[in-house]
């Protein structure tokens, strides 16, 4: 009999349609992957998100906003869901609030967010509605550690880039970036459960 160390426990915040989370739960579901999805957490009750966490046979949890007096004590009781099942990697997958500093100084180093768009370029919302108002003739998918600056700000893992095309538009751009982002993120978390990861100021690599 091979005894087996248990895998990296993953917890995912998100709060929309989940096809990134869809392809970290893809990865989990292959028993040679070194990390498993054992929650999700959504602010929005009805995000496609928490459906695709219940499919998979994953714990999908609402926390409403609401219930909460303000950002850091909905950020805290975040904090405490994921603290209570013992989780080693929190992953920000289309998760639609600022985090406080209260949650990600908890998560410092075991946080992490893909965006689409090629960081430092085009942070926060619409990032390929920016690039192509921009003009941009390449664009793509970074994912990075989630520090406390404002957003979309930690140190960059992994990215990779796509052409911009003369005739794209939104949607065009969006789905040629997501096909990179459905590829990099599980990377990036193999890596980091694979103990590869050194993080030195910005500048992250691997071995
Ligand atoms: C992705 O483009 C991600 O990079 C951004 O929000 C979008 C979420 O999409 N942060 P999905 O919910 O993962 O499908």
């Amino acid at each position: 009999m091979t005894l087996r160390t248990e895998r990296l426990r993953v917890g995912v915040l998100a709060s929309g349609r989940g096809s990134n989370l869809q392809a970290l739960l893809d990865a989990s579901g292959r028993p040679e992957y070194p990390a498993e999805v054992v929650i999700v957490i959504s602010d929005r009750e009805r995000a496609a998100a928490l459906d695709r966490a219940r499919a998979a046979g994953v714990e999908a949890l609402f926390v409403n906003p609401k219930d909460f007096a303000d950002r850091e004590a909905f950020d805290l009781a975040l904090v405490a869901e994921f603290t209570a099942r013992r989780v080693g990697l929190v992953c920000n997958a289309g998760f639609m609030r600022i985090l406080s500093s209260a949650y990600t100084r908890a998560f410092s180093g075991r946080a992490m967010n893909i965006h689409p768009s090629l960081l430092p370029a085009f942070p926060g919302l619409h990032a390929q509605r920016q690039a192509l108002d921009y003009g941009a003739k390449v664009a793509g998918a970074t994912v990075h550690f989630v520090d406390e600056g404002p957003v979309d700000t930690g140190p960059i893992i992994l990215q990779a880039s796509v052409p911009v095309l003369p005739n794209d538009t939104e949607e065009t751009l969006s789905a040629r970036i997501l096909v990179e982002e459905h590829r990099l993120y599980p990377q990036a978390v193999r890596l980091f459960a694979e103990g590869r990861l050194s993080v030195e100021g910005r500048r992250v690599t691997w071995q």
